[in-house]
């Protein structure tokens, strides 16, 4: 038993912070939280690890990224969600079928995230069964938590970039074999999107979800050429989301991205399926794919987590993903001349982290019985201010100032990671 001790910031609710000044955490030999301290008592039954001055706070979860995007960073601005596959994702994504180049650009990645304070994800790998299992790989050893998936993408695709059915199937099949030897990096099945995948794939996909309970992960209306797509590949469909419903791959837990242009009908299936929005706010605004009410969302019921959206996102740390959902929220929030309210840090905060954490069944704040996913933040650097910081200012200081440079320590499903 030990007890971690510092500033300790947690959003057990949307909106709400809770700040303890002395507050403490005892885990037990696993990491797995035995008490919350709201001050911690003089007398400690055991050994204390004080991190001082410094802020214990909730790491962040990255619930949807492209790892074989990582090398294209910043890259490609330009272009539209269709014309940016074509010209760069597919592109780069076809790298992968080296296992050695895979190795290198995916320890690096692993490294970063968790230099981040993201301890959580969700991530897409690319079509190459070997680059992904090497993916997971990495990630485990780095000490991440989560979902990883093999890409499946049989049709409209680039020659250097596909499958047939019969191989997408194959393959899906020996990558799930590969996976048995991974604890904290689980699959998921990862039709690309609609555009990508024949029918015939989707009912495969769909069919093994329910055989061997596996989640799902995909992209939703998320730009208004790709939706037109999909309706003409789907005559027989009013919405998007139908394309996947027909196959069983709509269905609880399933993760979303973007979801920019979902409307009412749209919104109400999701959130009677149990199907998540994850909010990619940089990758939107980036590819123009449009800007998603993230509070509609919210308010009617969905479930909402942050994504980064590597690489048609560019921010890979997730506190900065945090300040561009609120920024494009304002956004928004002026444009409908405040009918939808912006989201403050507070809550943007709990979407990146405890929204996330209850999806993968972890703690709402740091909640005892679960395991301790935690950064250390140091904010020592930032330029004093003019009088004595509340912890709540404290807080959202960090959130839009800290870097790696500032993430002095990281804990994973209990485990101490940095
Ligand atoms: N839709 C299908 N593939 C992708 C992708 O790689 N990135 C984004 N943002 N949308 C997609
Ligand atoms: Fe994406």
């Amino acid at each position: 038993m030990k007890i971690i001790k510092g500033r300790l910031i947690q959003a057990p609710k949307l909106g709400e912070i809770l700040a303890y000044p002395n507050g403490g955490i005892l885990l037990d030999e696993d990491g797995a939280i035995l008490k919350v301290y709201e001050t911690v008592p003089r007398e400690a039954p055991c050994e204390v690890v004080d991190y001082g001055d410094r802020l214990i706070m909730q790491s962040f979860a990255d619930m949807h990224l492209h790892g074989p995007q990582y090398p294209m960073l910043g890259m490609g601005m330009d272009l539209p969600l269709i014309e940016w596959l074509k010209t760069y994702a597919f592109k780069t994504e076809s790298r992968f079928s080296d296992p050695e180049y895979a190795r290198g650009v995916y320890r690096k990645l692993a490294h970063k995230l968790i230099a981040n304070g993201t301890t959580r994800i969700a991530m897409f790998g690319s079509l190459h069964v070997d680059a992904t299992l090497i993916l997971m790989e990495e990630l485990e050893k780095a000490g991440l938590t989560g979902y990883v998936g093999k890409v499946n993408m049989d049709r409209n695709n680039e020659p250097y970039l596909t499958e047939t059915t019969e191989e997408s199937e194959r393959e899906t099949l020996r990558w799930l074999d590969g996976c048995g030897r991974f604890r904290y990096i689980r699959p998921i099945l990862t039709p690309r999107f609609t555009p990508s995948c024949t029918n015939g794939l989707m009912a495969f996909l769909g069919k093994l979800s329910a055989e061997r309970r596996l989640p799902v992960q995909s992209h939703l209306s998320e730009n208004e050429n790709e939706m037109a797509w999909v309706h003409e590949l789907h005559p027989d469909t009013t919405h998007y989301y139908q394309s996947y419903q027909k196959y069983g791959l709509w269905k609880k837990r399933a993760l979303m991205a973007h979801c920019v242009h979902s409307d009412e009908t749209e919104r109400k299936a999701m959130k009677d399926a149990g199907v998540y929005l994850v909010h990619c706010a940089d990758s939107n605004v980036n590819l123009a794919s449009g800007v998603c009410p993230v509070r509609t969302f919210l308010n009617e019921g969905v479930n909402v987590v942050l994504g980064s959206d590597i690489a048609g996102g560019a921010l890979l740390p997730m506190s900065q993903n945090i300040q561009e959902t609120i920024k494009i929220s304002k956004i928004h929030s002026i444009a409908t001349k405040g009918k939808d309210a912006f989201l403050s840090v507070n809550e943007a905060y709990y979407l990146a982290t405890t929204a996330a954490a209850l999806y993968f069944e972890g703690g709402a704040g740091f909640e005892e019985g679960k395991k301790l996913h935690a950064i250390v933040v140091d904010d020592g650097s930032f330029c004093p201010a003019t009088r004595p910081l509340s912890l709540q200012e404290r807080f959202e200081r960090a959130i839009y100032m800290m870097g790696e440079s500032n993430i002095v320590a990281v804990y994973s499903e209990g485990r101490k990671v940095l």
